[in-house]
């Protein structure tokens, strides 16, 4: 039993973490002692491109780092305390920041703005001091505006490289993966969903007509699949009733993204997966910001696709994201422009 069970989970990890390159790097997690941050660290820790891992908060980091540095993988682990951001981002590649504070019940992410977007502009920023040239790969929200908040923040500084800098959709596209398998009765690998957009309700749109199990699901149940993928976060949000949103499939899907990236840094090809990025795409619409499938590579961005033939269903869908994105992007750039 234990034997069947420990297998499983070493496949599963192999699955989360592909390693096939040897550089190693160092990570920093900004907001490591929360809800996501704890579970992050922890799977960052098992991750083998990672060699080191620099664990901040203005509480608790030191306690998560003590914890999670016994846990029996080769890299190793600091924890800093409040004061001691500059020494956590020193020498770092890649920052992951899940700082801030979560939904509770009857709360938009967009409600969350006047908190977090003070905490990420000031990561950001030193960042841009202590270490210009990492990886920023931006979980706290509301996405579609803390990530122009950092791009901004950094364009101030004069530091600014979008090719560094990462919204994680992840969540979305494992929300997507794991609802469409379900129905269709198949394995979650079987039922990769491209989702493109931003990282809040109708800007989340999944482009199920690009998928074979996805195509098939029609009518009533497409509606209802595809308002499920969208707010998914609320269905969390609910159930948890007062105690914060996803944590622990936001953890899985962090480490999934930062793996997907190491494995690009270290000149790994063909590594594509949904991510915010500033984008193209959509600049004739006034929209600097949109999550569409990208390849990494040893500059971050490597390539940023087009979304490909669309459904009737998903062009709907794309005009209603729009005109939302474009107001949470000019939230954000506004907010650091009067600060
Ligand atoms: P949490 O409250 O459990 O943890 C947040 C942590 O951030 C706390 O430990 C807090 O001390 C820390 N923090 C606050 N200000 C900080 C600062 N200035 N520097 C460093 N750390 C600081 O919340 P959580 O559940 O971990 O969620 C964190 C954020 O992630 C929220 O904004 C949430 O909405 C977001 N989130 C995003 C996604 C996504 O898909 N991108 C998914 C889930 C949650
Ligand atoms: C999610 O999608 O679960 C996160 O963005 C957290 C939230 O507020 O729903």
């Amino acid at each position: 039993m234990f034997a069947r069970s420990a297998a499983r989970a070493l496949s599963s990890q192999t699955r989360l973490f592909s390693s096939s390159a040897a550089r190693h790097t160092k990570v920093a997690v900004l907001g490591a002692g929360g809800g996501i941050g704890q579970p992050l660290s922890l799977l960052l820790k098992t991750d083998p491109l990672v060699s080191s891992l620099a664990l901040y908060d203005i509480r608790g980091a030191p306690g998560v780092a003590a914890d999670v540095s016994h846990v029996d993988t080769p890299s190793e682990v600091n924890g800093y305390a409040a004061d001691k951001l500059d020494e956590a981002l020193e020498g770092v590649q890649v920052v992951v920041i899940p700082a801030g504070v979560p939904r509770k019940p009857g709360m938009t992410r967009d409600d969350l703005f006047n908190t977090n977007a003070s905490i990420v502009r000031d990561l950001a920023s030193a960042i841009g001091r202590v270490s210009p040239k990492a990886h920023i790969l931006v979980i706290s929200n509301p996405v579609n505006s803390t990530v122009p908040i950092v791009a901004s923040t950094l364009a101030k500084a004069g530091v600014y490289d979008p090719k560094h800098l990462f919204g994680v959709t992840t969540l979305d596209v494992v929300r997507a993966a794991r609802f469409t398998a379900s129905l269709a009765g198949t394995h979650p690998d079987n039922a990769n969903i491209t989702v493109v957009g931003g990282h809040s309700g109708a800007t989340i749109v999944p482009l199920l007509s690009q998928s074979i199990h996805g195509k098939a699901i029609k009518g009533e149940t497409y509606e209802k699949l595809v308002h499920r993928i969208q707010f998914g976060g609320d269905e969390v949000v609910k159930a948890k009733d007062g105690a914060g949103s996803a944590t622990l499939s936001m953890a899985y899907a962090g480490a999934k993204f930062t793996n997907a990236l190491l494995r690009g840094l270290n000149g790994e090809k063909g590594v594509i997966t949904p991510t915010f990025v500033e984008s193209p795409l959509y600049k004739d619409h006034g929209i600097d910001f949109f999550s569409s499938n990208v390849e990494l590579g040893v500059n971050g961005v490597e390539k940023i696709f087009p979304l490909g033939e669309l459904s009737p269903e998903e062009h709907k869908l794309l005009e209603a994201c729009l005109p939302e994105l474009k107001k949470n992007i000019e939230k954000g750039r506004a907010f650091v422009e009067g600060s």
